[in-house]
């Protein structure tokens, strides 16, 4: 058997499920191509038929990775399928991923269908997707919690029509390390043909325990896929974890004793732009990616890493991508410097007119901040981005006054469509009265889910990186926005969410939710 796990990445799909965190078409190919430069061997850019705009996206994402396979996700039926297909048109290597349900509960309940249906389904849809592509993977989902004998019927039906990877998803998140390991062992023993597929395992983590269960599905079960997400994105309490697994692959090869092909550096820029473009905060102690998860604050600690650093430290910050917070351009820099820092973090620049609209947007920041770090490009070229895609609502200029005992009131200047609007309003802090002021003029009715500030820097220099998540009519977006001033920061975010509210491309199915 390989010794080489294949690493699925799941975020713009599984990990796009986490409320608010839908992407559009530019953010999911900014993000397929930072998980090609981490070198993940399979990206599942989104379901195609869950909406017009994942389609498109899928499509755009197809069109521009090279190294990975793309795939896209696709209930069992030969519509999601043909849809999944032709939205895969331009890759260069491509994967149909056809899931259906087997346990119990979601086959009586959830499908309204028999076992024997189920099996049948499972027939036809594989077949069905072997004329459309070769790389087929079929996920049973809930697999774990159904039942062995029907599970091995199912995937052996399925490798004998010709899927090629077999995935076993926890959908629930119900596992525990030893058993779940032992399930995909005892399957992959039961089913004649399992050595014709490779095996995959797909864990969520509602009990905390999705990387120990993915890890025992590979080490126990013999699995050679893992489905996992940047920072563990993902609905409920998320997926597996991409950073952990790589890191637990490599930290404990001794043990493990698998590789896996993954561009470690890479780790750390990723897990930044993922979280700021969908808004989902990185905890300061989340292993590998926290901002926490090699400071060493305790004396002792600080003693023994300056004797031998291997006395506290497993992994090497800078073996993960972490910089040192490094300034690496100012006021006086140039635009072939700014240029050149754009194609060191890999950020692609189309055209002429687009790296001339990003530097005007580093000069007007270097002119609020002395020092200007990775992290401030990165939030530059996010603002770019949006500009790029036809906003509705764009930030313009903002003006407030707040005074001990006195009701905070601000003023803000905003495009809405074609037109420039300025409106005031009063709130219980300065934030509070910027986003009256803008709902005033945007009248959109969405409720308040989240507000968050966070400094994307260290220091009171940095910028402040706010997160809105709002809410209606079913639907849950996030908005961010960064400045050097927290509320122009808030105001941006807000209208940021107000954006992704009018945007209709945004609304996508959710893949589990529908039979
Ligand atoms: O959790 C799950 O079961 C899934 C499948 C669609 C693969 O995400
Ligand atoms: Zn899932």
């Amino acid at each position: 058997m390989s010794d080489k796990v294949i690493i699925f990445d799941t975020t713009l799909r599984d990990g796009e499920q986490s409320p608010g965190a839908s992407m559009t078409k530019d953010e999911k190919v900014r993000i397929a191509r930072q998980l090609e430069r981490l070198k993940v061997d399979v990206i599942e850019a989104g379901f195609a038929a869950s909406s017009e705009g994942d389609f498109q996206a899928i499509s755009a994402v197809a069109a521009a990775i090279k190294d990975s396979v793309v795939c896209s996700l696709a209930r069992a039926n030969e519509k999601d399928i043909t849809r999944a297909a032709d939205a895969l048109k331009a890759a260069k290597a491509k994967r149909i991923h056809a899931f259906l349900a087997t346990s119990p509960l979601h086959m009586a309940v959830k499908l309204r269908m028999s076992p024997e249906e189920v099996l049948e389904q499972t027939k036809r849809s594989v077949r069905f997707a072997r004329n459309l592509a070769d790389d087929i993977e079929f996920s049973a989902e809930d697999g774990y919690r159904s039942e062995m004998d029907f599970l091995s019927r199912v995937v052996e039906a399925a490798i004998n029509e010709g899927a090629t990877t077999i995935n076993i998803p926890d959908t629930v998140g119900y596992g525990t390390p030893e058993l779940y390991g032992q399930f995909i062992h005892t399957l992959r023993t039961r089913v004649p043909n399992s050595d014709k597929a490779i095996w995959s395992v797909h864990c969520h983590n509602d009990l905390g325990m999705a990387v120990a269960n993915s890890l025992a599905g590979v080490k126990i079960g013999g699995a050679r896929q893992i489905e996992c997400t940047i920072n563990g994105l993902g609905e409920r309490a998320g997926n597996t974890a991409l950073e952990e697994i790589v890191m637990a692959l490599r930290t404990r090869k001794d043990y493990f004793d698998l590789t896996c092909g993954i561009d470690a550096t890479q780790i750390v820029p990723a897990s930044k732009l993922v979280s700021q473009i969908t808004g989902f905060v990185v905890q300061p102690n989340k292993a590998v990616v926290g901002a926490n998860a090699f400071a060493h604050a305790s004396g002792i600690h600080q003693d023994g890493i300056l004797k031998n650093r291997e006395t506290y430290e497993i992994m090497r910050a800078e073996d993960v991508g972490w910089s040192t917070n490094k300034i690496v351009l100012g006021k006086l820099s140039g635009r072939n410097a700014f240029k050149q820092r754009l194609h060191e973090l890999g950020i692609a620049i189309e055209t002429e007119v687009d790296l001339n609209e990003a530097f005007v947007r580093f000069k007007t920041l270097a002119d609020q901040k002395a020092e200007i770090f990775d992290e401030d490009i990165i939030a530059i070229m996010s603002d770019s981005a949006a500009a790029e895609e036809g906003e509705h609502y764009h930030f313009l200029s903002m003006s407030q006054h707040s005074e001990t005992g006195e009701r905070p009131t601000s003023r803000v200047t905003f495009r809405m469509g074609d037109k420039e609007v300025t409106s005031e309003a009063d709130g219980n802090g300065p934030v509070d009265a910027s986003l009256n002021a803008i709902e005033l003029i945007a009248k959109s009715g969405a409720e308040q889910l989240l507000y968050s500030v966070n400094a994307i820097t260290s220091g009171t220099q940095s910028q402040g990186e706010v997160t809105v998540r709002l809410t209606k009519g079913g639907r849950i977006v996030n908005g961010v926005g960064t400045d050097p001033d927290i509320i122009a920061a808030s105001a941006k975010a807000y209208l940021s969410a107000l954006n992704k509210l009018h945007d209709p491309s945004l609304a996508k199915m959710n893949a589990q939710m529908t039979p």
